[in-house]
């Protein structure tokens, strides 16, 4: 089980996961306002938004290009996946200079060009922040690794060789899973929780704390407006490094995240960084339950503002979930977050195959419709919304049938770890083609035009071979395209702060197909009613609903007659009934 566990594409998407139960509270709430609280964010893979050089790989002076685009969508700001210097080893997420743009994607002018442009336009811009760990390019590594006397030596995690080999710690992307590395120059093991040329950063160090939030000081200095904290709950260690403890096997995430200090760190982060700036933060995962979560969030605390769990991604990771259960979910965390903290909404990332491939239906009959209803979930729940880009012309997965046809180095090394231990590699390649992260970053499909309209060359990954029919130019003139009912979803929860700040009720939580759910606040309330099936599904609500008025929805007029509704497949709507 942990093998297949492991091998399957990326175990860090269950970092949040959360088995706690909270009761249902019903108390009507007031969150205090706040932008980020009421932002749509609009998270951009430079690599495959838009190239304008034509060597195949997206740059900022593409993403400059294309801000009239993403202003129209009625996003307020924009997450940025790492564009520091990197030698790629996993796409920017191996930093080699915190304070550099990587040359591929352009230079410092072409960034201080992006966020002049897009705070122009309202936008605000969300930075990716790598600091778990760095790339084994970077000075402070080459510095670390020269010498045991090195002041950089403590920047990183070393165990002496003479001391014995350290106790076992796990490596999400390493092809034998083994998290430390022997570095035979000064004969001692090295610590990458990722891959081995992502060596982990010693937060122990104040010297290092110090360096990161003088680089974060670097970034808000430049005007950014927010910071995302790639894996940081893994940035707190038990350097003693103690055998890996029993009951963690199948669940080494677990004890990774949340170690002794992190709050501290965060504090001190909140205090040197965030406290001065008008900046907001989130973190990727959650903390293992609520209790973890809100002690990231909550606002007494001085931590963060959000964080993202990843339970409800999680559902889809293999093929069949059960919608029964994905109501428990998202109602579960929305109710522990009713009262205090704040939560983050999406359904995917860089980190995942596609949203409508893994939570809707992607056949033709069904893909126009379910991507229209999965944004309009995202979009009408409680929380700050992730919309991933693509997502609003509902792009597809593609097939992938052999190994060399993935990039991603947890394709590429789960794939060799999987082969030594004899797994079933027909299944591995099954599953790796349901959940790959590559599915998500292929290129933007801008138009029916060579490459989508990405690039003029060869792009990095291939573009999806039905670009000709699904596209932004196609779209933008469709009235009823998935990206024009993503328009009409943003601007109905800019308008409404009921979207926004409502109280949620689910209804029928045991309806097999309908997702119901109410949002109420100030005196107003609407009604969601999303059909998660390709058959016409039928609901008996508790109100009677005839007088509702209908603001969107994403097919027909709903089939409606007092307290019955009948949804045609995939139907989303949305009505004002108070
Ligand atoms: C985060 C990122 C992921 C990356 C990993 C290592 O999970 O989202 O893309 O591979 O951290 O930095
Ligand atoms: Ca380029």
């Amino acid at each position: 089980m942990m093998k297949n566990y492991i091998t399957s594409i990326f175990l860090l998407l269950v970092l949040g996961q959360c088995t706690q139960h909270a009761e249902t509270t019903q108390k009507s709430m007031i969150k205090k306002e706040n932008w980020w609280k009421e932002s749509i964010i609009y998270q951009i893979y430079p690599r495959s938004f838009k190239d304008t050089n034509g060597d195949g790989i997206g740059d900022l002076k593409g993403i400059v290009e294309q801000l009239d685009y993403i202003q129209n969508l009625g996003v307020d700001a924009i997450w940025l996946n790492p564009i520091y210097s990197s030698p790629n080893e996993d796409n920017g997420y191996d930093v080699s200079d915190y304070r550099a743009i990587q040359p591929d994607f352009g230079s410092m002018d072409d960034f201080d060009t992006l966020l002049a442009e897009m705070h122009k336009r309202g936008l605000k811009l969300i930075m990716d922040v790598v600091v778990n760990h760095s790339s084994d390019e970077h000075e402070w590594f080459k510095q670390s690794r020269s010498s045991r006397t090195s002041p950089f030596r403590q920047y990183y995690h070393w165990w002496p060789a003479e001391k014995g080999k350290p106790n076992y710690r796990y490596s999400l992307f390493d092809t034998k899973g083994d998290a430390w590395k022997y570095d035979s120059l000064t004969d001692a093991y090295y610590l990458h929780y990722f891959s081995q040329k992502q060596p982990d950063l010693n937060w122990e160090n104040p010297k290092l704390r110090q360096e990161i939030y003088d680089i974060m000081t670097f970034w808000a200095e430049k005007g950014v407006d927010g910071f995302r904290l790639d894996a940081f709950q893994f940035a707190a260690k038990d350097t003693t490094f103690p055998a890996f403890p029993t009951g963690f096997e199948k669940n080494f995430i677990d004890y990774y995240a949340m170690q002794e200090g992190l709050h501290l760190y965060l504090k001190e982060m909140h205090k040197e960084v965030f406290s001065k700036y008008d900046v907001m933060s989130v973190a990727e995962g959650a903390g293992r339950n609520f209790k973890d979560a809100h002690e990231l969030v909550d606002e007494d605390r001085n931590e963060l503002n959000m964080a993202y769990a990843f339970e409800g991604v999680d559902l889809a990771k293999y093929e069949g979930y059960s919608l029964v259960n994905f109501k428990k979910v998202f109602s579960r965390w929305d109710s522990a977050f009713s009262e205090k903290g704040w939560l983050s909404i999406f359904l995917a990332n860089h980190d995942q195959a596609r949203l409508v491939s893994r939570f809707g239906n992607d056949s033709p009959a069904y893909r126009e419709a379910s991507a229209k209803l999965l944004n309009t979930f995202i979009l009408s729940m409680r929380g700050t919304p992730y919309c991933y880009y693509g997502d609003e012309l509902g792009m597809t997965n593609q097939t992938f049938k052999r190994i060399d046809q993935y990039q991603d180095i947890a394709a590429r090394n789960g794939y060799q770890k999987a082969l030594a231990e004899g797994e079933d590699m027909e299944l591995y390649m099954k599953k790796l083609n349901f959940g790959s992260r590559d599915h998500g970053r292929s290129p933007m499909q801008w138009n029916a035009s060579a490459q989508a309209g990405f690039t003029n060359g060869k792009p990095w990954l291939p573009v999806n071979p039905n670009f000709k029919k699904i596209n932004v130019q196609l779209q933008e003139k469709d009235p009823n395209s998935v990206l024009n009912h993503f328009k009409k979803m943003t601007a109905l929860r800019k308008e409404n702060p009921t979207l926004v700040y409502g109280r949620y009720t689910l209804l029928s939580p045991d309806h097999p197909a309908i997702y119901a759910y109410t949002r109420s606040w100030e005196g107003t309330q609407f009604l969601v009613l999303l059909n998660f099936s390709d058959q016409a599904s039928s609901l008996n609500l508790p109100m009677d609903i005839s007088d509702a008025q209908q603001l969107i929805s994403n097919t027909d007029q709903l089939v409606r007659n007092g307290t019955a509704v009948t949804l045609s497949p995939y139907q989303s709507v949305i009505l004002k009934i108070k």
